[in-house]
């Protein structure tokens, strides 16, 4: 027999049992993983024998009702606990709150789809309660070599080049920094919490470089196996993502992922108003009216991709996407008006054309990331 939750048992357990806290929170973020979660938790059952756990499932409001089954073994089952998050997404902001809802003094982040191997857990909980380690690493990466089955052919390169960029930025150095497998000890990730990004796959990467002092870190080897159920959610999105992180971190955090997007739209509006100007004035338009559509086609592609890009997270939909567009395209003209003003000022003292445009340019991307962050995409 393998999972003991192959039939719904109508046992409840008494409120009794649940006197003791847990030693060990295991944090698994799902979205859309409705056929994984029986078997792990069978197979955590299995391995867990003699630790005193708890399962945190963090699901962002999967289609395929995860919550839902999660909800189901949860009542028939201490050890298993369910967060729904609604209208937001995120691997690292699932993991993050997943951790700061436990009590456990350690907490582990493992894969729903059963990538990961559940029976290193104990080996990695014996770690770190009895050496130095504030931190274990699960690596695909380690001597000897193990086995990768779960790559596709695209992905091990991809993952490869990754690890090689972040092991540079890393104060400690580990063999695989981008795994979604490790356990950490709970004060770690609390002391590095409000430096960490929510968006992206790379929490570890994340809590590594954000922690105020860098943690010992020890490794356990595993074979990455492929998916159980499922499809991966790592997307060309997820990749920029990362890069935003590598360069945030290079930057001290003065360049945010976030900021970064915005910089990457606002560039491609500049393209757009170029673009739609040039083909105006072709069409014999004025110079003013050419302009006005010209600056329109730029608004509207900028506030369109910021809310399907930069505020994934905070999308408006519906009428809150015309209402967001109409406090956008106020908020943006504002500041027009602000970059032209300050960068006037400038060029009173300091005649240099170039010097006027580039400042322009900047205070006006300041102002509109500025409102955009705290007004039209307010958290
Ligand atoms: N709550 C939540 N929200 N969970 C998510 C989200 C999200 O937006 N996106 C993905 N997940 C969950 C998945 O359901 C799965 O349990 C886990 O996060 C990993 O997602 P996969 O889509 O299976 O990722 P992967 O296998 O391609 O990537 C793995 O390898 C990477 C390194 O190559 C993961 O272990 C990553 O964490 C790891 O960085
Ligand atoms: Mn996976």
């Amino acid at each position: 027999m393998h999972a003991p939750f192959s039939q719904d048992p109508p046992v409840r357990k008494d409120a009794q049992e649940d006197a003791s806290p847990p030693a060990l929170s295991i944090i698994i973020p799902t979205f859309n993983e409705v056929d994984n979660i029986r078997p792990l938790v069978g197979r955590l059952h299995e391995t867990l024998v003699g630790i005193e756990w708890e399962v945190i499932f963090v699901d962002d409001d999967s289609a395929d009702h995860t919550i839902d089954i999660i909800r189901r073994i949860s009542l028939q089952d201490r050890r298993v606990r369910g967060i729904r998050r609604v209208n937001r997404r995120g691997l690292a902001g699932a993991c993050l709150e997943g951790i700061l809802s436990s009590s456990a003094p350690i907490v582990a982040v493992m894969d729903a789809d059963l990538q990961h191997d559940e029976t290193c857990l104990p080996k990695m909980f014996r770690m770190i309660s009895t050496t130095s380690a504030d931190l274990v690493v699960a690596t695909r990466y380690g001597e000897p070599p193990q086995h990768v089955d779960g790559f596709t052919r695209l992905r091990q390169p991809g993952s490869i080049l990754a690890t090689g960029i972040a092991q540079r930025l890393l104060p400690t150095p580990t063999s695989d920094p981008m795994s979604g497998f490790f356990m950490v000890k709970r004060g770690i990730v609390e002391a590095a919490a409000p430096r960490l990004s929510l968006h992206g796959f790379k929490i570890l990467l994340d809590i590594l470089t954000s922690s105020p002092s860098p943690p010992t870190i020890a490794e356990v080897n595993y074979d990455f196996r492929p998916r159980l159920h499922g499809e991966s959610k790592l997307d060309a999105m997820i990749v920029m993502e990362y890069l935003g992180l590598i360069v945030a971190k290079l930057t001290g955090d003065l360049i945010t992922p976030r900021f970064l997007m915005f910089c990457i739209v606002g560039s491609i509006g500049l393209a757009v108003h170029l673009a739609v100007l040039r083909l105006l004035l072709l069409d014999d338009l004025s110079f003013p009216v050419a302009q006005t559509f010209a600056m329109m086609s730029a608004v509207l592609s900028n506030y369109t991709l910021n809310n399907a890009l930069t505020y994934r997270d905070r999308r408006r939909r519906g009428w809150r996407y015309l209402t967001g567009l109409a406090v956008f395209s106020l908020l943006c003209s504002f500041g027009v008006f602000a970059g032209v003003g300050l960068s006037t000022l400038i060029y009173d003292q300091e005649p240099y054309w170039w010097l006027d445009g580039i400042g322009g340019a900047v205070i006006g991307a300041v102002w509109n990331y500025v409102t955009s962050s705290a007004i039209t995409w307010r958290a």
